[in-house]
C-alpha cells in the first residue's frame, strides 16, 4: 500500500474534474512575473480562454480602472506566453465578460454557495483575490481541499 498510495493520488490528482488545477507553466518569462503580479497574483493562463487574454493585453491603459500598460517587448512576450498557455478546453475556453475570471460562468457557478458579504470582508477584498481563500492558489491549485475562508 505504501508504494501504492502515491500512485493513486498522482492518478487522481490528473483528473481535471476531481481537483482543479492550473499549475503555472514552467516556461513563464520573467516580464510575467514583474509586470502582473504587483498588484495581484499572477493568474494562470489556463483560466482564460487565448481571446480573452488577447482581449485583456490589448487594453491594459485601460485596465479595471488602473493603468497597468507596459513597454511593447515585454507586452509581445507575454501576450504570446499567456495565448499559447490559454485555455482550450473545457468550461474554461467561455469568452470572459470584462477579460474577467470572475465574470465567468464557471466562476460564478462554482462560487454560488459564497455570500455576498464574504467577498467584502477584510481578509477577502475582492472576488479577484484568488490567494484569500484558495491557499494554494499561487500554485495554481484550486481543489476543495486547499480552500480556507477568511473569518473576518
Ligand atoms: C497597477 C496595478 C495592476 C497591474 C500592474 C496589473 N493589474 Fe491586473 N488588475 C488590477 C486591478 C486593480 C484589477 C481588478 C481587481 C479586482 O477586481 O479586485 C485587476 C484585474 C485583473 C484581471 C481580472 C481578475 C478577475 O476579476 O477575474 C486579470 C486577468 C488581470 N488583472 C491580469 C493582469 C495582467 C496579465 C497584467 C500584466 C500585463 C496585470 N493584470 C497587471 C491591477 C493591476
Ligand atoms: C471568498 C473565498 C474565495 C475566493 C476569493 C475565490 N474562491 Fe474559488 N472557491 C471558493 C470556494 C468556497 C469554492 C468551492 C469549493 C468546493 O466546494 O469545491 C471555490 C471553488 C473554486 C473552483 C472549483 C474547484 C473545484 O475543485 O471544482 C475554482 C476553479 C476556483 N474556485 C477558482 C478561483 C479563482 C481562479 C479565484 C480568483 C480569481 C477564486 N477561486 C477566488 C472560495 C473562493
Amino acid at each position: 500500500m505504501k508504494r501504492v498510495l502515491p500512485f493513486l493520488i498522482s492518478v487522481l490528482m490528473s483528473f481535471p474534474v476531481l481537483s482543479a488545477k492550473m499549475p503555472m507553466p514552467t516556461d513563464m518569462p520573467k516580464s510575467y512575473d514583474a509586470e502582473c503580479a504587483s498588484c495581484h497574483m499572477a493568474y494562470p493562463p489556463g483560466l482564460l480562454s487565448e481571446q480573452s487574454w488577447q482581449n485583456l493585453m490589448g487594453s491594459l491603459t485601460k485596465h479595471f480602472g488602473t493603468d497597468a500598460s507596459i513597454d511593447e517587448k515585454d507586452k509581445i512576450e507575454i501576450t504570446n506566453w499567456l495565448k499559447k498557455n490559454a485555455a482550450t478546453r473545457g468550461k474554461y475556453v467561455e469568452l470572459a465578460p470584462e477579460n474577467r475570471i470572475t465574470k465567468t460562468s464557471w466562476f460564478i457557478r462554482k462560487h454560488d454557495e459564497i455570500r455576498a458579504d464574504v467577498w467584502k470582508r477584510a481578509g477577502v477584498k475582492s472576488p479577484a483575490n484568488c490567494g484569500a481563500c484558495h491557499t494554494s492558489a499561487a500554485e495554481g491549485i484550486f481543489s476543495e481541499k486547499y480552500v480556507s475562508i477568511p473569518k473576518k
